[in-house]
């Protein structure tokens, strides 16, 4: 096969058939098609798309291009996915709620990345936890808890790292043929079979708008009707942190307050409803509703912080964060950050707040940098909340005085008051599945 036979028959835009995808996967996964040919190629599929079938086949392919797991974890492995949010803490709350329920939940996460925090770092602010662990360790976890959270192994699908990297700097990220089968190539390769999606759609968020979202989810369903994978997609909004709580630490706490029942408000009810799409898509619930049922009670019960204390555990972490959370990296500096005048929350700069935390040192500037667990802030009102000049709206925990001062100007530049009643965000816009669309 020639590569340039592909790059001609995209760029008149013909389909490209399972072979010619199988070649060109297997190329960027060994490096046998040059980066210059392999960029070509991108861009034509940038340019002029690809269908239902040929997304499926790239998805396979890529998966298929290094070492694919089939792990026996006692049940239908069933993963989470979010495409990237802040003060997102969903996967710590709802791993052990649905494996409080029967599920297995084989969830592998990654790192932070610019504005929005990654689940292994919030994991690593627990004192011991360990989350690169050997294959059969992590399984073995799955199979005697239910439930275990490790770091995206990086020889999994190897073809998309390739690919993913040429696009950056390429100019054809914004592609949803190319962004859903670099997206569920891992999880595939990672060997979940039940995959529920959390596509975010607002400012920042990978699809800024509500129609690119749910065609990016609706692609990412119909893989799965194709490759015979359970995949839920569920559309929701990122206008603002989804928690009170960003920083890495700070975020554990929240989840471990949503479990132990002190907590409620947006994060948990996402939290239960991505679990219940969960225990649907494992097949362990038959719907929503009974799906909920079983989530809630688990919940209340405490049996859901009991499983997520044995899941730290299982992973080598100190799990008495679980009973005290006083127990997590602190930092040094309180400050709180009064409403510069009187008026209602009308909106909210996501992004820049989840900058805002990174530049505390919650995330990273350049690669590699260390995290500072400790970091972050808690918002203390959301859109559409009253307040008055001088009220208290967040909470900075800083390093030193210098990183609060820097930080509370970053809050309050990504506030914005309107004098008018305004409205609370949207949480929960679409539920897709290959058989369609259910606004919410
Ligand atoms: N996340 C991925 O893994 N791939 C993309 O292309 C975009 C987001
Ligand atoms: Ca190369």
């Amino acid at each position: 096969m020639e590569i340039l036979s592909l790059i001609e028959a995209k760029k008149q835009g013909k389909a490209l058939t399972r072979e010619q995808i199988r070649y060109f996967a297997k190329g960027a996964a060994d490096n046998s098609i040059p980066d210059y040919q392999l960029a070509a190629l991108l861009m034509a599929i940038r340019l002029k798309g690809m269908d239902a079938r040929e997304t499926a086949d790239l998805t396979m392919e890529m998966a298929a291009s290094g070492h694919m797991l089939s792990p026996d974890v006692g049940g239908v492995p069933v993963d989470k996915h979010s495409t990237g949010g802040v003060g997102d803490t969903t996967t710590l709350i709802l791993a052990p709620l649905v494996a409080a329920c029967g599920g297995k939940v084989l969830k592998m996460s990654g790192r932070g990345l610019g504005h929005t925090g990654g689940t292994v770092d919030k994991m690593e602010s627990i004192a011991g936890m360990k989350v690169e662990l050997p294959e059969d360790e992590f399984v073995d976890i799955v199979r005697r808890t239910g439930c275990a959270v490790v770091g995206q192994s990086a020889h999994l699908a190897p073809a998309d790292k390739t690919l993913y990297a040429l696009r950056d700097v390429t100019g054809t990220v914004d592609s949803i043929p190319l962004i859903a089968s670099s997206i569920l190539s891992k999880k595939f390769a990672a060997g979940a079979h039940a995959i529920v999606l959390d596509v975010k759609c607002g400012t920042g968020a990978l699809m800024p708008t509500l129609d690119s979202a749910i065609e990016l989810a609706k692609t990412m369903a119909d893989i799965g009707a194709h490759a015979g994978r359970r995949i839920i997609a569920v559309v929701s909004g990122m206008d603002e942190p989804l928690g009170s709580h960003v920083g890495n630490a700070l975020e554990v706490k929240e989840a471990i307050d949503v479990l132990a029942g002190r907590t409620s408000g947006p994060l948990k009810d996402v939290a239960l409803y991505l679990g219940s799409q969960m225990l649907v898509a494992a097949g362990v619930q038959p719907d929503e509703k009974a799906a909920l049922t079983a989530l809630e009670e688990a919940l209340n019960s405490g049996r859901g912080l009991e499983k997520l204390k044995e899941m730290i555990i299982a992973q080598g972490g100190d799990g008495r964060v679980c009973d005290d959370t006083g127990l997590l990296p602190a930092a040094p500096v309180i400050r709180k950050v009064s409403a510069p005048c009187d008026g209602y929350l009308e909106k909210v700069d996501g992004v820049a707040l989840g900058l805002a935390a990174q530049q505390m040192g919650a995330g990273r500037i350049r690669k590699g940098d260390a995290i500072d667990p400790a970091v972050g802030f808690v918002m203390e009102i959301r859109m559409g909340d009253h307040v008055q000049a001088g009220d208290p709206i967040c909470t900075l925990h800083a390093r030193t005085e210098e990183s609060a001062l820097q930080a509370e100007a970053r809050i309050l530049n990504a506030l914005t008051f309107s004098p008018a009643p305004t409205a609370p965000a949207r949480l929960l816009h679409a539920l897709v599945t290959a058989q369609g669309v259910e606004h919410l």
